[in-house]
């Protein structure tokens, strides 16, 4: 065996065994428990992968004119690449974690599209008979990419709040998504006949046009599985570059993404009562929200960490819906010490989680385990919703959609139909937030103004931090 064929045979190896920890890593992110593990999974998985590629590009390479050139910049850029990624990791607060993650997803889509531009400029040594393939190929991964690349631009704009998260309504917005994509067919076909480069600049431009337009269509509420779909597409985008690189372990990882990433998509508008087809086809067939200015009417009731002190303690089952409020505040800390604080009373208290509460998938679960909450305790909102009619208060920390009584009982709410905890049916309800604004999707909020529900304003933290104070001068019962 020459050299070169072992070196290509122990990367070979390699990927099977960075493609296999890649499948562990999904498997274990899949459960609190393991969740840790599967992140540890990920990164080994990813060492093997780039020590692999590494080798193999040495093997493959050394002895030619341009080599150690070529090595030099790929570590070079490796470097500056780890050391930002370091940097952004370390210093990203976890309530800016998910635009981080749309703007990773950008990268990956520009990758996708310069890996394309480079196969369809250096085509030699591709077969003859493989060069219509090659060709799709290169049109399939810049389209996907120039999608992926706006797309997640737009998406970090609009999580950041640099940008309304209003969606766009171009009249038309369907027959222009819809003729976008028959133009592609038809310029593809073109471009494997006769490839002329001045229809992949033609494409590049409708692609990237394509992902500005299907994002900005889609409103503020649908957000979450925005931001899953660009996580698949730009699983699908990988594996477009690994087709063209011929690199299988791109292929296979490229494809763990995009299909788990499209699978996520799903639950999450499972979850929300959305459209999946509406929602990837970018808001197809969703109607414009009804301007929400229209503050429900009433009158609030107003309390103090005294009195919910007193409440808690006269309570034998209390439920916590945190949301992004208390991702704010970093509030989770006090939170799991205030149910301790209550469960060594003997009170029974749960966590009940919205699928999209906060800004990223799990954002609540993250936190809570960060500040130790037992897993047991923390359910799933199904799990919650049927138990909330019998318990005695609930305390919503710094959540807003995701307990909104109008997405259940008014059909013409931004947010009809989007299931949500049912925290009204409860005996008392204490609102943790600092004003009576609205959360992310805008939509005011009839809870709110309950006669079973009381306002504590102010930032959570600073109030759960008050509510222990006041409950150790409580005695218990
Ligand atoms: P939201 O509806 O976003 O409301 C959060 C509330 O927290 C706000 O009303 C705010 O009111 C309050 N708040 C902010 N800072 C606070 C602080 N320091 N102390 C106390 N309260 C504070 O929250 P939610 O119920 O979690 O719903 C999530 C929303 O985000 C949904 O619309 C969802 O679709 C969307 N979204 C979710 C995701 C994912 S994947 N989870 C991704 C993107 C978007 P004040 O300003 O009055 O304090």
């Amino acid at each position: 065996m020459n050299d070169q064929v072992l070196a290509g045979a122990i990367a070979g190896a390699s990927y099977i065994v960075a493609a296999l920890l890649f499948i562990m890593s999904l498997a274990g992110l899949s459960r609190h428990e393991s969740a840790r593990g599967g992140v540890v999974y990920g990164i080994v998985g990813m060492i093997i992968a780039l020590l692999a590629t590494l080798w193999l590009m040495i093997a493959d390479a050394w002895g030619q004119p341009g080599a150690v050139l070529g090595f030099i910049l790929l570590v070079v850029a490796m470097a500056i690449g780890a050391a930002i990624g370091l940097w952004r990791a370390a210093t990203v607060k976890m309530t800016g974690m998910p635009e981080l993650i749309a703007l990773f997803h950008s990268f990956v889509g520009a990758a996708a599209v310069l890996v394309g531009w480079n196969g369809a400029l250096s085509v030699e040594g591709i077969a003859p008979n493989l060069l219509g393939i090659h060709r799709a190929e290169v049109f399939i991964g810049v389209f996907i990419g120039a999608v992926t690349f706006t797309g997640s631009i737009v998406a970090y704009l609009k999580l950041s709040a640099k940008i309304s998260s209003r969606p766009l309504m171009l009249p038309g917005k369907n027959a222009l998504n819809i003729g976008a994509i028959v133009v592609f067919i038809a310029l593809t076909v073109w471009y494997v006949i006769t490839p002329q480069l001045w229809l992949l600049v033609v494409v590049t431009v409708l692609a990237l046009a394509l992902g500005w337009h299907l994002v900005a269509s889609i409103g503020g509420g649908d957000m979450p599985v925005v931001i899953s779909m660009l996580n698949s597409y730009s699983g699908w985008a990988a594996a477009a570059a690994g087709f063209l690189l011929n690199n299988d372990l791109l292929i296979v990882t490229g494809a763990l993404v995009g299909s788990s990433g499209a699978y996520l998509s799903y639950i999450m508008c499972k979850a929300m009562n959305r459209s999946f087809i509406s929602v990837i086809a970018g808001g197809f067939g969703i109607e414009a929200p009804r301007k929400d200015g229209d503050e429900p009417a009433g009158e609030h009731h107003d309390t103090d960490a005294a009195a919910v002190a007193q409440l808690l303690t006269g309570a034998s089952t209390v439920v916590i819906t945190p949301g992004y409020g208390m991702a704010v505040a970093q509030a989770q800390y006090p939170v799991a010490d205030l149910a301790r604080r209550l469960r060594e009373r003997g009170i029974d208290v749960k966590f009940g989680i919205h699928p999209v509460a906060g800004r990223l998938p799990g954002h609540m679960n993250v936190l809570l385990a960060e500040a130790k909450v037992p897993y047991d305790i923390v359910l799933e909102m199904d799990e919650i919703n049927d138990d909330l009619a019998e318990t005695d208060v609930v305390l919503v920390i710094g959540a807003n959609d995701t307990v909104n009584p109008a997405a259940a009982e008014d059909p013409g709410s931004p947010i009809a139909g989007m299931p949500v905890l049912r925290v009204w049916e409860a005996a008392h309800v204490v609102v943790f937030k600092r004003s009576m604004a609205s959360g992310y999707a805008g939509v005011a909020n009839p809870l709110f103004y309950r006669d079973n529900t009381q306002m504590l304003f102010g930032d959570a933290k600073e109030r759960v931090e008050d509510i222990l104070h006041a409950l150790a001068a409580v005695p218990a019962h």
